[in-house]
């Protein structure tokens, strides 16, 4: 009886799927858009749904963007391979995953580098930003446009003060090397897994801890399993819009500059409520109950010296004038 309500349960939810995403006409070219955030409550999602909107209604009988949220379709690991072999056409994975492309986008992940958006607004803007941008051209594909989402915090089932807190601690990771570095300079032992399995790993206790934005912990509930949120700010997590250059170059040039156009329009208006939305989520963890700890002048340079030593082991990857860049767009 379980089992069949469930069937029924499933299907209806894939009835209502295919109804939302049956809009596309014939004669339009299908864009599936690929994520792992949740559409609502949360930078990337509530970016990705805007742009499939407008899309849909100003380029109506040329492009057509299906979106699928919640890894409903792939995590960040696979989407790449999907984009690579035409299954599906835009993707907006942490960069911070993209190290395997180009060891230059590792610079977005060295711990408590940017300050805050402002920093990287003023780095995705530069020069350098735009150069990055392109970077992974070698492989086939083009980025489009930097998403913002916000500061990363720590959380543990025990409080986390200092970074000897964490130790022998399991801490679920990204798939990000330099992720994986600072949480071993830091003393814990880190567990790369898919976004879409980190909260179940923080329940059922395969790992003690994690370390997100203020809207990712929100809206994947990972504050409901954790002891508290330590306010680290160790690193800024962006991605980047990306589709593969045979996708793009398929366009018409009428209609690609139309598309690159709104893409534009869309991510500076969401990278402008990016903070809002990490702030909004910080409020609701709050009133949950949940005890969020902010770290003194002394504690947060005890964090910063033990993951000193990740930004040597990545430097000559990433590039010394591409460090320099990023830590310049901390001064206005
Ligand atoms: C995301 O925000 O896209 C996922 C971040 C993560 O894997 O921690």
């Amino acid at each position: 009886m379980k089992t069949t309500i469930l069937t029924a349960l499933a299907m209806s939810l894939l009835a209502s799927t295919a109804m939302a995403q049956s809009e596309c006409q014939s004669g339009e070219t299908l864009i599936k858009y690929s994520h792992v955030s949740a559409p609502t409550g949360n930078p990337k999602g509530e970016m990705a749904t805007a742009l499939a909107k407008r899309v849909n209604e100003e380029m109506d009988g040329q492009l057509c963007i299906q979106v699928y949220p919640s890894s409903q379709l792939y995590n960040d690991d696979e989407v790449m391979e999907a984009l690579a072999i035409g299954d599906v056409q835009l993707a907006s994975p942490d960069i911070g995953k993209l190290g395997a492309y180009t060891a230059k986008l590792d610079v977005f992940n060295l711990p408590f580098l940017f300050e805050d958006t402002d920093a990287v607004s003023r780095f995705t803007h530069s020069e350098t930003g735009d150069e990055l941008l392109k970077s992974m051209s070698d492989n086939g594909f083009v980025g489009l446009a930097y998403v913002y989402n916000g500061l990363r915090a720590f959380s543990a089932n025990r409080p986390l003060i200092e970074p000897s807190d964490l130790n022998g601690l399991k801490i679920r990771a990204t798939t990000s090397d330099v992720s994986i570095a600072m949480i071993k300079a830091l003393g814990a032992n880190p567990q790369p897994l898919a976004w879409s399995e980190a909260f179940g790993a923080l329940q059922t206790g395969v790992v003690d801890g994690q370390e997100n934005t203020w809207s990712n912990i929100y809206t994947g509930k990972l504050y409901e399993v954790q002891d508290g949120v330590t306010e680290t700010n160790h690193q800024f997590l962006t991605y980047i819009l990306v589709t593969s250059a045979d996708f793009l170059d398929s366009l018409d040039d009428d209609v690609r500059e139309k598309f690159l156009g709104i893409v534009g329009e869309i991510s500076d208006e969401y990278n402008e409520k990016a903070t809002a939305i990490n702030e909004e989520s910080k409020k609701r963890i709050e009133e949950a109950g949940v005890t969020v700890r902010t770290l003194t002048p002394e504690q947060r340079q005890k964090w910063v010296d033990a993951v000193k030593p990740v930004w040597e082991e990545f430097e000559d990857g990433i590039g010394k004038d591409v460090i320099e860049a990023a830590v310049a767009s901390n001064k206005s």
